[in-house]
């Protein structure tokens, strides 16, 4: 029986994710190689500060702070990058990428806002860029589109990305708490990245979004053009009337395209969806994504969208395949020719405009509780040509009140400029909220 390669690998970061790739390489070493058919060496491990204590214990020779290491180093066949940010992640990986080496990455901020440049420079130079861990942490939605669903046009995919927000507004569900009771709690759970804004205002799971939009259209959008919002607006009696209605809350990532009118609408924003959806199921730090193929229909996949196991799971995934590359296997994309095969899925196919978007929407307009208040309502919102399907009435205890509405099909301009004329009104108090009420069958 011929010897078995050895195959070098390099991580930059050995934080979760990192020491989580360590410890699950070890654990599952036996049967991983079994599997690969070579056997895995991580040989070097790169970190910031050398004095923090880890969880996982390295042999000090493969222990420094200097990323040259790896990224220099022409024994190291596969280099992973589980630092984050955008800053010297992007310099290390355009190096390494430079350089025509494998890159393995988690870093969901790096390549929604670099990807672009950093997939040309690997197709220019023959190195991979592999990033199954950037969306959905364990679930393996990259290569379940990339090669499961290859015989599919993609015309929706929508889902829940971001466990954090899923958390939040699982618990206001379940235990009627607040926003800011809810997010205590996570903050002490650990669940809230140090950057806050990446997951309440939704930026975390519009970077996902727009992972998933270059994956399946060939199409880079960027975060300014595309609707993000994250759930810091959602309260608990948006949930409850939801709930009484039939819907759950849910922040959610939709890219949807029309092939006919070749546009592809992506947007990030916590919306009313049905419990009869499989996705309106998909509670606490859970991910699911729904993908909609015209060959396959719909497949929805579950599972644990972040956090160490899940995350270098997928990690573990990109590095069995960059093996079987190394060892002779095709580059698991499209084609060798990925650049013009991406093109070709884009070509003629544009953004659409985010005041396009039309459908339903839920209001929560808070008043002062006056004789007529409702009907002064109903009369700015015809003036909007917006009509009521549902109406609901919260009496405070301060003696104010909520009047909370789901309306027949609107778009967005109506809405913003019915809520900018409610605001305006004496009888109303703040600002009214408004929430999209998101249905698969009518995108
Ligand atoms: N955690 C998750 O559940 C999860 C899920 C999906 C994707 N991701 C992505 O995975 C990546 C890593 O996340 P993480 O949670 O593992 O982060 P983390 O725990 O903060 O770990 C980051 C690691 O990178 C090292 N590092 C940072 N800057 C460095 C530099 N300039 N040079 C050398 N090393 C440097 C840190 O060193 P020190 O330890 O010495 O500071 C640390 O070991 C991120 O892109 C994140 O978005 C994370």
């Amino acid at each position: 029986m011929s010897e078995k390669r050895t195959i070098r690998i390099g991580l930059l970061g050995f934080g979760v994710v990192g020491q989580g790739v360590w410890k699950n390489i070890e654990n599952n070493r036996q049967a991983l190689e079994l599997r690969l058919g070579a056997q895995l060496d991580i040989t070097e491990v790169v970190v910031k500060n050398l004095s923090r204590e880890r969880d996982v214990e390295v042999p000090a020779e493969r222990y420094s702070d200097d990323p040259a290491r790896v990224i220099e180093n022409p024994d190291i066949d596969i280099v992973c990058e589980l630092m984050g940010g955008t800053g010297e992640a992007l310099e290390h990986t355009r190096r390494a990428l430079e350089l025509g080496k494998i890159v393995v990455t988690a870093n969901k901020a790096l390549i929604c806002e670099h990807g672009e440049e950093l997939f040309a420079i690997a197709r220019r130079t023959g190195g991979h860029y592999f990033y199954e861990a950037s969306v959905a942490g364990g679930i393996p939605i990259i290569k379940t589109i990339r090669e499961a669903l290859v015989a599919n046009r993609f015309k929706l995919i929508f889902g829940i990305l971001n466990g954090t927000s899923n958390y939040i507004l699982t618990r206001m569900e379940r235990e009627g708490l607040s926003f800011d009771e809810t997010l205590g709690d996570a903050r002490k759970l650990g669940y809230v990245e140090a950057d806050e804004a990446l997951d309440l205002d939704g930026i975390d799971a519009a970077h996902k979004a727009v992972i998933l939009a270059y994956l399946a259209h060939g199409k880079w959008v960027k975060l300014n053009e595309i609707i993000c919002e994250g759930i810091r607006d959602v309260s608990g009696e948006d949930i409850t009337i939801a709930g009484q209605l039939g819907y759950k809350v849910k922040l959610l990532a939709v890219i949807a395209r029309d092939f006919e009118a070749e546009k592809l609408s992506v947007r990030l924003h916590p919306a009313l969806i049905s419990k009869k959806e499989v996705i309106a199921g998909v509670d606490e730090v859970y991910n699911g994504v729904s993908v909609t193929g015209d060959v396959v229909g719909t497949t929805v996949l579950i599972g644990r969208g972040a956090g160490q196991d899940a995350t270098s799971s997928s990690v573990i995934s990109d590095i069995a395949d960059a093996v079987f590359m190394l060892q002779g296997a095709p580059a698991p994309f499209i084609s060798e020719e990925d650049e013009a095969v991406y093109n070709r899925l884009a070509a003629g196919l544009e953004l659409a405009d985010a005041s396009d978007l039309q459908g339903r929407y839920y209001l929560r307009i808070h008043v002062k509780d006056q004789e007529g208040v409702l009907a002064k309502i109903s009369n700015i919102l015809a003036e909007h040509h917006i009509s009521f399907a549902t109406v609901n009435q919260k009496e405070l205890d301060d003696g104010s009140a909520l009047i909370m509405v789901t309306t027949h099909k609107s778009n967005e301009l109506s809405i913003a400029a019915a809520k900018a004329a409610l605001a305006k009104e004496p009888v109303v108090l703040g600002k009214p909220v408004s929430l999209r009420i998101f249905d698969p069958e009518a995108v």
